[in-house]
């Protein structure tokens, strides 16, 4: 039953098929009178709504916005008031903009440290992700303005990110990859929700209905719309009929001209589209769209403030050797590096704000009461180390007490689009760290960066804290960390390796070719250092504090856990209980712990409290590929609390009924048990999966096809693509020389052919990909007029479709 049977029955059959794709680069479709379009913009860290012409990436400026810490940041606060209050103020935001729909949060799990948005993500665990996303969906829909989780699903990698398979066992992609999404939806009640560019074992997320269908309207409940992401379109019909509701930018005429033939040939039921009509218009009639919001007005102070106060939660005490923080006022503190002067607060991307009001170490040290001995600029954002300005850091530094040194990642390191080379940090900081600590100084690193770096210097330096990527208000936050004005609270919410060659499969990421294969299975993260028992630099979960706290009394039943927390130090501060569950006697296959709650609690110097864990559906269940269900094993499990992942502090032994499993008696199964990953090899992985994929060549001269990117035009047979090929990788390789990176054309070159249909509104359709694509074959002539003659074919046709209503 339709619940807009009233108006889609008004609607005609081209009406219909427009309202499946935008309007415009940032609009859904509008049919005069009698369905408003909705204006959607990003993003999860702030907004970015483009006010002139929109651009996808953005050479067209946006609108001064409030920038919120990445959600990198955020995770780390492990307090879903805090990110709640973020949605709220992102929701307001919005609503003042006239923004109807924010394009976030993104809440993809972090398979790999390199991962290019990983900065924009919460967590390399689903639970946490998911508990997060959750209350930031919450906050942003508490006034109306529609939330846009993304990018469903297992997207994982920016390379290739528009044609790259994510071949990912069943287990895994529901237990890993989907429950952060399963947790989200069932406490934010998302109105929308984002696919992802990749395909999941072969088939595109936008028309897989297995994702759309079987799990996310079935199992998780979800009743919003879906949106694909920006040119993620693969197959418009076959989106539609997977439960697709709206394909962005805007298709325009050639789109809906699609969408009206398959009806009209029978290769699409008009049923299905009008179900697909009716679920986007339950959400676009109920929207803000609907409203006129001349009245709103954004308190920008109070924006800056929750900016700030969830900054403040997020900070991560990583190191502080002889506490040497927190700095007294009488310390004298040598402020060097150039990010203390130009912060790195945000990644790149659509998650860009062009920020309001932004804070630097510099300016506010003041105003937080610490005595500056000077500022130096250390190093420079890329290039070489340089002798004058390492002398002048060095020179300045003697005059102090206490060096605060802010370093990390610079521009080129983090950004959608690409993926990180490694996982160092630009060496000529890292030479500036090392000169500087062979001074008699106190050496604290500030470190901004949006994902994990190698420290082997950590050794060399008193403190270390973490303020990830801050956004505006980060550095007074960071002042107040490092003053004790506020005692750090932030716990990490991924793990930090030794060094990347300790990451499991960490030489195959990113995937260069087609198939990405998820090998590790189900242990990423925590799930493998933790049970294969590997060194890390930092757990997950970790993060220190001004004050220590004891736990005892721990108690188990079926509603959960419950234990008693003290202030054991001289100062108040917040500390995060976390529960992990294991169960070390079992017959599946099994990481030795993993997150299943966690609460905050905030505890004056001496007192105490009891702290309780629920329980909840997700606390012992597994997935069962063999009944395609969820299952708990029956048994005795292991209930830990601790501090970290590698930090238990008390555990408990709890049975719990459920089914009986058999034993397994394989040579594959035995090497992932014992989390001996090394020794997994790919037919390992495709027998023991049942995974087989073919993966696609690369071979100089080879044809290519809609759904190669192009970058592959390096092995083209035409010359002319092959040179375009190399122009784009120079153009690239320039751009990151400069230390900007050119985000259109690091799109440009991972995007497939079939995507110069979906990206140009209406002014290429898939007839003249074809003829692109024949004349990058080698097939110039044949090629270029076909093109032409497509070209004008497809203007008469645009211009023929008079119902089409433009943007006004
Ligand atoms: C990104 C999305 C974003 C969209 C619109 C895409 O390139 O993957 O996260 O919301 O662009 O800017």
């Amino acid at each position: 039953m339709l619940k807009n049977a009233a108006i889609i029955k008004k609607l005609t059959l081209e009406q219909k098929a427009a309202l499946m794709s935008g309007q415009g680069e940032w609009k859904s479709y509008a049919v005069n009178n009698q369905v408003p379009a909705m204006f959607l913009s990003d993003g999860p860290l702030g907004l970015r709504k483009q006010s002139g012409a929109g651009d996808h990436l953005g050479l067209n400026g946006s609108e001064p916005a409030t920038c919120f810490p990445s959600s990198a940041t955020l995770a780390n606060s492990w307090n879903l008031e805090v990110v709640e209050d973020v949605g709220q103020a992102l929701g307001k935001e919005a609503q003042a903009l006239d923004v109807h729909q924010v394009l976030g949060p993104g809440l993809n799990i972090k398979r790999n440290p390199l991962g290019g948005r990983n900065f924009e993500y919460y967590s390399e665990d689903p639970y946490l992700a998911g508990k997060l996303a959750g209350r930031v969906i919450r906050g942003i829909q508490a006034n109306g303005t529609i939330a846009t989780p993304k990018h469903f699903a297992v997207n994982s990698q920016e390379t290739r990110r528009m044609a790259s398979n994510s071949v990912v066992d069943e287990r895994t992609l529901r237990e890993i990859y989907l429950t952060n999404f399963e947790i989200a939806i069932q406490e934010g009640n998302p109105k929308s929700i984002m696919t992802s560019y990749n395909e999941v074992n072969g088939t595109y997320t936008n028309e897989s209905h297995h994702l759309l269908q079987d799990i996310l309207r079935q199992e998780f409940g979800f009743d919003g719309y879906v949106v694909t992401d920006w040119g993620g379109d693969n197959d418009h019909i076959a989106g539609i009929k997977n439960g697709s509701n709206l394909v962005m930018p805007g298709l325009k005429q050639p789109g809906a001209r699609e969408v009206i033939a398959a009806v009209q040939e029978g290769r699409l039921d008009e049923a299905v589209l009008d179900q697909r009509v009716d679920e986007l218009l339950n959400v676009v009639l109920s929207s803000n769209a609907t409203k006129k919001n001349d009245a709103i007005k954004v308190d920008w102070d109070h924006q800056h403030q929750v900016a700030y106060q969830a900054a403040l939660k997020s900070i991560v005490l990583l190191k502080n050797e002889a506490d040497v923080l927190p700095l007294t006022q009488e310390t004298r503190v040598a402020l060097i590096g150039d990010f203390a002067a130009n912060p790195r607060y945000q990644g790149a991307g659509s998650s860009l704000v062009n920020t309001k009001n932004l804070e630097t170490l510099k300016d506010t040290a003041q105003a937080h009461g610490v005595t500056l001995a000077g500022y130096a600029q250390g190093y420079k954002r890329v290039g070489q180390s340089d002798p004058a300005l390492i002398a002048e850091a060095k020179d300045l530094a003697i005059k102090s007490d206490v060096v605060v040194l802010n370093v990390g990642l610079n521009e080129v390191s983090e950004s959608e689009g690409m993926d990180r080379k490694d996982m160092t940090m630009p060496a000529n900081q890292v030479e500036l760290i090392q000169e500087l600590s062979q001074l008699d100084q106190k050496l604290v690193v500030v470190l901004s960066a949006g994902s994990p770096v190698e420290m082997p210097w950590l050794d060399r330096v008193d403190a270390v804290v973490h303020g990830y990527l801050g956004g505006e208000a980060g550095a007074g936050a960071m002042w107040e960390v490092l003053t004790g004005a506020y005692n750090p609270s932030g716990r990490l919410a991924e793990t930090y390796p030794m060094s990347y060659a300790d990451v499991p499969f960490g030489e195959e990421f990113p995937a260069h070719r087609r198939n990405s294969y998820y090998k590790e299975s189900l242990f990423v993260g925590y799930r493998y250092y933790d049970k294969a028992q590997k060194a890390v630099r930092f757990p997950f979960g970790f993060g220190l504090s001004y004050t220590s706290f004891t736990y005892d009394n721990l108690s188990v039943n079926d509603q959960g856990v419950e234990v008693k927390v003290t202030n054991s130090g001289q100062v108040a501060g917040t500390e995060t209980v976390q529960l992990y569950i294991g169960k070390a006697e079992t017959n599946i296959l099994r990481p030795a712990k993993e997150l299943k709650g966690f609460a905050q609690v905030s505890l004056a110097p001496g007192e105490s409290q009891q702290v309780k864990i629920s329980f909840d559906d997700k606390t012992f269940r597994y997935f069962d590929v063999s009944s395609d269900t969820w299952q708990v094993e029956a048994g005795t499990y292991q209930i830990m609390i601790g501090k970290n992942v590698n930090d238990i502090i008390l555990t408990a032994d709890y049975q719990v009924e459920g089914q009986e499993v058999m034993a397994v008696q394989d040579e594959v199964f035995a090497k992932y048990q014992a989390c001996d990953l090394q020794s997994i090899s790919q037919n390992d992985f495709e027998n023991y999966f049942n995974l087989e994929f073919k993966q696609n060549t690369m071979v100089k001269g080879q044809n290519l096809g809609y759904n190669d990117t192009l970058a592959e035009m390096i092995n083209a047979k035409s010359w002319i693509a092959r040179a375009v090929a190399k122009w784009l990788k120079n153009a690239i390789a320039k751009s990151e020389a400069k230390g900007k990176p050119d985000l259109n054309l690091l799109f440009n070159y991972n995007m497939p052919f079939r995507a110069m249909g979906k990206m140009t509104g209406g002014l290429i359709d898939q007839d003249m990909v074809t003829a692109i694509l024949r004349i990058v074959n080698g097939h110039f002539w044949s090629g270029s007029s076909r093109l032409i003659k497509g070209y004008f074919r497809n203007q008469k046709r645009n211009k023929a479709d008079t119902w089409y209503e433009e943007d006004k």
